[in-house]
């Protein structure tokens, strides 16, 4: 794709992992790629300017070696976490931004020596339940510690999903709009009466104070075919209407469900509130910034 396999550098941590790599490029005719074992967060500022950067690991954030070494109207694709979910985004270096033009759901292993990533603690005594949130979020897991022993509060918002369908819209959704939305992790050994979120690898939840509310789902029989109704539940003070407003949110979400993907825009960390497209979620080298209107 290069035409010189000379104008590309691949990057490992690991020796073993570069050794095969190099290893299996010269077998295959391209003994000519620049094999490096390293830090991929540092990037490789020898070769560059970059105009293609693809990540097969994922950062918490966008690290500042990248930006650097990644020239005016590049590509960088990566596999990016924030509110406790993750997509591939591809984007376009554009006037110092990033601005993506497609978000995949994806999970991938986590960059070694990241710094500061997401945070993450316990809610309950035996530790089998833990939220995971982004470090300019107000989530405070001791105001938390118990919560799902207080009163559990269920309500369901009459949109079903068919039983391979994604729902994961949805929280991408929310974490455009709504800085409570964050993770749930809940150990398999944990029954369903004390902790029942919607089955997949990673939880919906939203944390407000000491209030918890998490996605739910709950099978629906019909003569011709099994659906899943989505619903919240909640422990805590404000329960009664954090769960109402989830699933208020899951019928918006709805109807559009196919429909409308949000564009993130990345900028440095530096740029003021009044040069960003909406509300930002801050990391440590950049702001992102999720929106439905890239051009405004
Ligand atoms: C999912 S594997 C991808 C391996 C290979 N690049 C590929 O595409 O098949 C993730 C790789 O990221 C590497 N890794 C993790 N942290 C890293 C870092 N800070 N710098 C470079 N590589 C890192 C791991 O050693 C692991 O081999």
């Amino acid at each position: 794709m290069t035409g010189s396999a000379d104008l590309v550098t691949t990057i490992d941590i690991d020796p073993d992992v570069t050794a095969k790599a190099a290893q299996a490029l010269t077998a295959t005719g391209y003994g000519d790629v620049h094999v490096v074992t390293g830090d991929g967060g540092l990037g490789y500022p020898d070769r560059a300017p970059y105009d293609r950067m693809i990540a097969t690991v994922s950062p918490w954030d966008i690290p500042a070696h990248w930006w650097k070494q990644l020239a005016p109207g590049g590509r960088l694709v990566a596999p990016l976490r924030w509110r406790g979910q993750g997509r591939s985004v591809a984007f376009t270096y554009t006037d110092g931004r990033l601005i993506s033009d497609s978000l995949h759901l994806c999970g991938f292993v986590y960059l070694v020596g990241d710094g500061e990533g997401e945070l993450s603690g316990s809610i309950t005594a035996d530790e089998l339940v833990s939220l995971h949130w982004d470090r300019d979020q107000a989530v405070d897991p001791e105001a938390l510690r118990g919560v799902l022993d207080q009163p559990r509060v269920t309500a369901w918002s009459g949109t079903t999903i068919a039983r391979n369908e994604s729902h994961d819209g949805l929280w991408l959704r929310l974490t455009a709009t709504d800085p409570r939305v964050c993770r749930i992790k809940v150990h398999a050994d944990v029954p369903p009466e004390v902790c029942d979120p919607i089955g997949g690898w990673w939880r919906m939840a939203l944390v407000d104070g000491d209030t918890l509310v998490y996605l739910t789902a709950r099978r629906l029989e019909s003569d011709d075919e099994v659906r899943w109704e989505l619903g919240a539940i909640g422990h805590g003070p404000t329960a009664d209407q954090l769960t109402e407003y989830l699933c208020d949110e899951i019928r918006s979400w709805a109807p559009k469900r196919n429909q409308h993907t949000p564009s993130l825009i990345v900028y440095p960390a530096d740029t003021p509130d009044s040069e960003l497209a909406g509300p930002a979620i801050d990391k440590t080298h950049s702001r992102f910034v999720l929106t439905y209107d890239p051009t405004g």
